[in-house]
């Protein structure tokens, strides 16, 4: 996810772009760049912080210009990655967010019709493109329009050309906000940059394109002109950067639908080497939720493929590495994990080939790994994982499918539609249940056992609840004796091999007065006669339980730390990425 904005109208542009974009940083931040037009085009580009390079990016002179914060997923965070991208001659600017999935059949076509790249990422191809085409057109609009159909993916962009006074704004699958001023026009990712500067907004919808002057707008769906209203946005400014969401950990679930497909559309064509299993188990390594999906990976991948897999606390690796060959997989959202960074260099040291999964171009792991893969699920601002976690569970899932004769493509491409499910469902009767509790258990059996740990995980650090996720059958040796009407246990108990023995050990709990609530499968009326609450979830597989019942155990996590007011994005004595030992 990036951040763009673009400014035309009596001001000097370089100014407000540049403020524009410190107010999209939380959209990404690993580098930038200002376009403007004044005497000519002029671009200033920047790896880092807007903060360290604001004056130079921020002194263009010219009235009509734009900008981008970044994001990186295709090309390393550096100078010549960052965006603007121009054409060869120079005289075209773009701007984008989102990814253009078939970048790489398009680049190669350009660079035989000898275009000259200077960057590694994909929307470089969008300009190039609008080159040719405005070479048949003399027009930036209808080059811009002729130009669209041939992307697959998502993009929100802003182009301008040197001689041209206007700019042209287009969206498909990544948001697009115009901003309607006194004599001047804005447009941007989302109205965190606008809220200032007006109230009246005009939101493009997929398929638009816009043509912006000093005095008007024409908007296009397509080559057809269309009209979209001019809407009084009534946000404060903190509220918009959430995009009206009271936190942002509830983004960041919300954003999980996206986050996923996005990932799975990343991870499409993953190619694993036959080495990767030709030495048993696979091992990974990692630290708290990416443990976690470490843990649910091994239970897939030994149940669909009959491979062994471990995975390994970064924390312990280090000091006390398990005898290791082969491959060793390192999962950090961050990148930056010392503890997980430190398991792979010894890895490394003992010869071992090394994978990083990550959230993170450029970030430390990617750099320590011999082969990185990327999630996609954007910047993840709150310190609690969800996002990340999906989009983790995304790549290891692929990886499952992969090592298992490629089973699951299917369910992988509409895993994303259980998530959207998951997001209309009500909580409010557990968050009661949970938020009086003195702790809570999460049992499960299987993958449901770690997906118990994630939802006890989260539980913990943002409601500051004491939880405990457990293996089922492993409650009644020992555990039990904390049961009480105080202690709810949340139980994930869905068909399958372990369901007769699930209802054995919820009748068990109660039996000791614990109130249980159960995540299981729709209509499962066994179920819903012996526990205190009842939640369906969706799904008839269990990579898809899985999705469902993350999703319902971050939401009620999210509920409970609200009703308790707590500080659910920046919880007591955590940080988001854990750089020490
Ligand atoms: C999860 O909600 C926590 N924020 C924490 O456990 C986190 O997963 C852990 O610190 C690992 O972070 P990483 O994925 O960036 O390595």
């Amino acid at each position: 996810m990036c951040g763009i904005v673009g400014y035309i109208g009596r001001r000097e542009a370089s100014p407000i772009i540049v403020d524009g974009l410190k107010k999209l940083e939380y959209r990404g931040y690993d580098s930038f760049g200002v376009a403007i037009i004044g005497s000519s085009l002029t671009v200033s580009k920047h790896q880092g912080r807007i903060a360290e390079n604001a004056n130079s990016a921020g002194s263009l002179q010219g009235k009509l210009g734009i900008g981008h914060t970044r994001w990186a997923t295709h090309g390393i965070p550096n100078e010549i990655n960052s965006h603007p991208h121009t054409d060869c001659s120079g005289e075209i600017a773009l701007v984008h967010n989102g990814i253009i999935e078939n970048y790489a059949e398009l680049k190669r076509a350009l660079l035989a019709q000898g275009h000259t790249f200077r960057s590694d990422t994909d929307t470089e191809v969008i300009v190039h493109l609008i080159e040719d085409r405005y070479k048949e057109t003399q027009d930036l609009l209808s080059a811009v329009q002729a130009t669209l159909p041939s992307l697959k993916g998502s993009y929100a962009i802003l182009v301008i050309r040197n001689g041209e006074d206007r700019l042209i704004a287009a969206r498909c699958a990544s948001p697009l906000v115009l901003g309607v001023g006194d004599g001047e026009y804005f447009a941007a990712s989302d109205m965190t940059p606008l809220i200032e500067h007006t109230e009246r907004a005009v939101f493009l919808e997929d398929g638009d394109i816009a043509s912006v002057s000093r005095t008007s707008v024409a908007i296009f769906h397509g080559n057809e002109p269309v009209n979209r209203p001019i809407e009084l946005v009534d946000l404060r400014l903190e509220d918009v950067k959430k995009g009206g969401f009271a936190h942002y950990m509830l983004k960041e679930i919300y954003e999980q639908p996206q986050a996923f497909y996005n990932t799975i559309q990343a991870v499409r064509d993953l190619s694993l080497s036959p080495e990767i299993t030709c030495i048993s188990p696979i091992t990974l390594v990692a630290c708290g939720s990416s443990f976690n999906a470490g843990l649910i990976f091994k239970y897939l991948l030994e149940e669909a493929g009959n491979i062994p897999a471990r995975i390994e606390f970064g924390s312990e690796f280090k000091y006390f590495p398990p005898p290791v060959g082969g491959t060793v997989i390192g999962i950090t959202q961050s990148g930056e994990t010392a503890d997980t960074i430190s398991a792979l260099l010894q890895a490394k040291a003992q010869n071992c080939c090394t994978i990083a999964i990550t959230n993170v171009l450029g970030s430390s792991v990617s750099r320590v790994a011999d082969r990185t893969i990327f999630m996609r699920a954007g910047p993840e601002i709150s310190v609690a994982a969800t996002k990340s976690f999906v989009t983790q569970l995304a790549v290891l899932m692929q990886m499952v499918n992969r090592l298992s004769e490629n089973t699951y493509d299917e369910i992988l491409a509409h895993g994303h539609h259980v998530i959207e499910e998951l997001l209309l469902m009500d909580f409010s009767d557990a968050v009661d249940l949970c938020m009086t509790a003195q702790s809570i258990f999460y049992v499960g059996r299987g993958a449901f056992y770690p997906v118990s740990l994630e939802g006890a995980l989260k539980m913990k650090e943002i409601a500051y609840i004491h939880a405990e996720g457990y293996a089922a059958g492993e409650l009644k040796h020992g555990p039990f004796a904390l049961l009480s009407p105080k202690t709810p246990v949340i139980a994930i108990c869905m068909p399958g091999k372990t369901y007769g023995v699930m209802i054995s050990n919820i009748k068990e709990m109660k039996a000791r007065g614990a109130p249980v609530i159960a995540l299981g499968s729709a209509g499962d009326k066994e179920l819903i006669d012996i526990v205190d609450l009842y939640l369906p979830l969706p799904g008839n597989n269990v990579f898809v339980q899985v999705l469902a019942s993350l999703v319902a155990l971050q939401l009620i996590a999210y509920y409970t730390a609200v009703a308790l007011g707590k500080d659910v994005d920046k919880p007591r004595n955590l940080a988001k990425s854990v750089t020490v030992e």
